[in-house]
C-alpha cells in the first residue's frame, strides 16, 4: 500500500544500554594505559559492557519498545524496520528480523544497513526516502552495537575506545512543521583500510587456518581521525548550505561520540561554539551507530531539543562512510 508522499518527523527515541560498566581505572588493569592518557585523548571516562547472552537484537528489543510507546506507535503500524549494526547477531536473518519478531510486527520490510558508526544517518536517510516516497507512513530505525566483542582487549589503541549500547527512534509522516529537513550520506571505499572489522564468513581468510583475532577491530586512529573531521565537517557545510542555512542558525550538533578532540575539531572546522555540540562520550565511549540515537533521546531528556530547534547530526565510520541530517525540531 502506497500513502501520499510526506516529509518524516522523529516521532519517538528509546534507549536501551547494558548496566555493567567498565571504567578507565578497569582498563588500566588490562591493557597499558592511563585514565589520564584515555581522558585526555579521546574524553571517555566509562563505556558500557553487554552480559553474555546479551545480542544485539536482544539489546535493541527494549529500546525499540520504548521509542514506539514514545510514538504512540503498535508495531503491526510499522511500514519499514531498518536496523544499523556492524555486530549483527548473525548475518541472516538479519537483526532487523529477529528484532521484527521481537517487537511483534509482521509483514513489513526489515533490513539491515552496514555502515559502521554512519548506520543511523544512513538508516535515517533511507527511511526519510522512503516516507517522502509515499512508500511508508511510519518507520523504525534501530541501532545496536556490542562491540566489546569484536574489539581486541590487548590492543590498548581500539579497547578503550569502544562500548556496547542501543537506541532507536521512530519516524512518521508528516504535515507539520517539525520534520527531517534533508540529509546526505557518503562513501570513500579508498579509505577501506583504514578501519577494518570482523572477517566476514565467506572472506579471504576463511580458507586459510583460523586467526584468533579475525574478529576483532583494526585501526589506524591517527588518520581516520584527520579524514573524519575533514568529511564530518564538509558534509555539514554542504547540508547546512544548500538549505538556506549557516551554522549559526543551528541550536545544537549531535555528532557521532567517537573522541571528544575530533567533535571540538568539527565544532571549530565549522564555527560553531562547543556548547552547542551535544558531548556524552565520557559516558559510553563509542557505541558506533548507537551514539548518534542514544545522544538524542539524552539531549531531549535534558531538554536541550526544544520544539523549532534546528538540530544537525553528522557522522563518519568504517567504510570510510559519513553522513549528516538536518531536523526541524
Ligand atoms: N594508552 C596509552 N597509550 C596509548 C594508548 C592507550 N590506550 N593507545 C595508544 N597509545 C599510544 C600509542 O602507542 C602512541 O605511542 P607512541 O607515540 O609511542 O607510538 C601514542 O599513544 C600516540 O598514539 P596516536 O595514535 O598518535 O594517538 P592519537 O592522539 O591519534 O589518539 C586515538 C589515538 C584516540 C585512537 C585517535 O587517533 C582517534 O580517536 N582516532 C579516531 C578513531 C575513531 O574515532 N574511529 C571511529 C570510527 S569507529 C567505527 O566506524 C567502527
Amino acid at each position: 500500500m502506497t500513502h501520499s508522499g510526506k516529509r518524516s518527523r522523529i516521532a519517538g527515541l528509546g534507549i536501551n544500554l547494558p548496566s555493567r560498566v567498565l571504567t578507565n581505572a578497569h582498563l588500566e588493569k588490562m591493557v597499558d594505559t592511563t585514565d589520564e592518557w584515555i581522558l585526555s585523548r579521546t574524553g571517555i571516562r566509562e563505556r558500557r559492557i553487554a552480559d553474555d547472552g546479551v545480542s544485539a537484537s536482544t539489546l535493541a528489543i527494549p529500546a525499540a519498545q520504548e521509542a514506539l510507546r514514545r510514538a504512540g506507535v503498535s508495531p503491526e503500524d510499522l511500514d519499514l524496520i531498518i536496523c544499523a549494526t556492524s555486530t549483527p547477531d548473525m548475518l541472516f536473518p538479519s537483526t532487523a528480523c529477529l528484532i521484527q519478531r521481537g517487537i511483534g510486527a509482521r509483514g513489513c520490510p526489515a533490513f539491515d544497513i552496514l555502515a559502521a558508526c554512519s548506520g543511523f544517518i544512513y538508516g535515517l536517510s533511507v527511511a526519510d526516502k522512503f516516507v517522502r516516497s509515499g512508500s511508508a507512513k511510519t518507520a523504525l530505525i534501530v541501532a545496536s552495537e556490542i562491540f566489546s566483542r569484536t574489539v581486541d582487549w590487548e590492543d590498548r589503541n581500539t579497547c578503550v575506545l569502544f562500548g556496547d549500547g542501543s537506541a532507536a527512534a521512530v519516524i512518521k509522516a508528516t504535515d507539520g512543521a517539525s520534520h527531517v529537513i534533508d540529509t546526505r550520506i557518503r562513501a570513500d571505499g579508498t579509505y577501506a583500510d583504514l578501519l577494518t572489522g570482523a572477517a566476514g564468513p565467506a572472506g579471504l581468510g576463511a580458507s586459510k587456518p583460523a586467526d584468533p583475532k579475525a574478529h576483532c577491530i583494526k585501526m589506524k586512529g591517527n588518520q581516520t581521525f584527520k579524514v573524519a573531521v575533514t568529511n564530518m565537517a564538509d558534509v555539514c557545510s554542504s547540508l547546512l548550505s544548500d538549505n538556506g542555512y549557516t551554522a549559526s542558525d543551528v541550536a545544537l550538533v549531535i555528532p557521532h561520540q567517537a573522541n571528544i578532540r575530533i567533535i571540538h575539531a568539527v565544532a571549530k572546522s565549522l564555527d560553531i561554539p562547543e556548547d552547542k555540540m551535544y558531548i556524552n562520550v565520557h559516558r559510553y565511549g563509542n557505541t558506533s551507530a548507537a551514539t548518534i540515537p542514544i545522544a538524542m533521546y539524552e539531549a531531549q531528556e535534558e531538554g536541550r531539543l526544544k520544539k523549532g530547534d534546528l538540530v544537525l547530526l553528522a557522522a563518519f565510520g568504517g567504510g570510510l562512510t559519513w553522513g549528516s541530517a538536518l531536523i526541524r525540531w
